[in-house]
């Protein structure tokens, strides 16, 4: 999937994609690393990394969509919940392991719970932090379809 999104010039073929892929994996008897890298493990640039800690069990986040952003989402440590909607289509990924990427084009109205005790969430984004690129309202969302 990631191939395809890179080979693929054109930016709305990137709305309302979501795939989860395995990140590439240094193992040996002292521990892992989990490599990411712009353009290439990770189909756009970074420009901005942010996690979420110290995340109370009963704590709803997301609830929004983005116009143009891209994130790439991994549970660093612990679990978490989240419920994509592509305006058409629920769906649900459990996130548990630093091993495992979850890829999020534009145009997908998230809700993220069920955060385990010490879940550290790690998001990498295509954009630096712009507030006109949210779309708060879940009826503005669905008024795109
Ligand atoms: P928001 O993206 O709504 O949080 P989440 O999706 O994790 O529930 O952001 C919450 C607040 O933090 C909001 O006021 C915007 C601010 N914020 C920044 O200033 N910079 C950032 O990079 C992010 C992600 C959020």
């Amino acid at each position: 999937m990631i191939d395809e999104l890179m080979s693929n010039p054109d930016p709305k073929a990137r709305i309302g994609k979501h795939f989860l892929f395995d990140i590439q994996t240094i193992p040996d008897y002292r521990g892992k690393i989990g490599v990411l890298e712009s353009n290439k493990t990770v189909p756009f640039e970074i420009k901005r990394t942010y996690y979420l800690y110290d995340v109370p069990s009963e704590a709803e986040r997301g609830a929004h969509a983005h116009k143009r952003l891209e994130q790439v989402i991994i549970a660093l440590s612990g679990s978490f919940k989240i419920i994509i909607d592509d305006g058409k289509n629920t769906y649900s990924y459990n996130l548990r392991s630093p091993s495992v990427g979850l890829y999020m084009g534009p145009h997908l109205w998230r809700d993220i719970k069920d955060f385990s005790s010490n879940s550290v969430a790690l998001v990498l984004a295509s954009m630096h932090y712009s507030e006109d690129d949210y779309i708060r309202s879940y009826d503005d969302f669905r008024t795109v379809f």
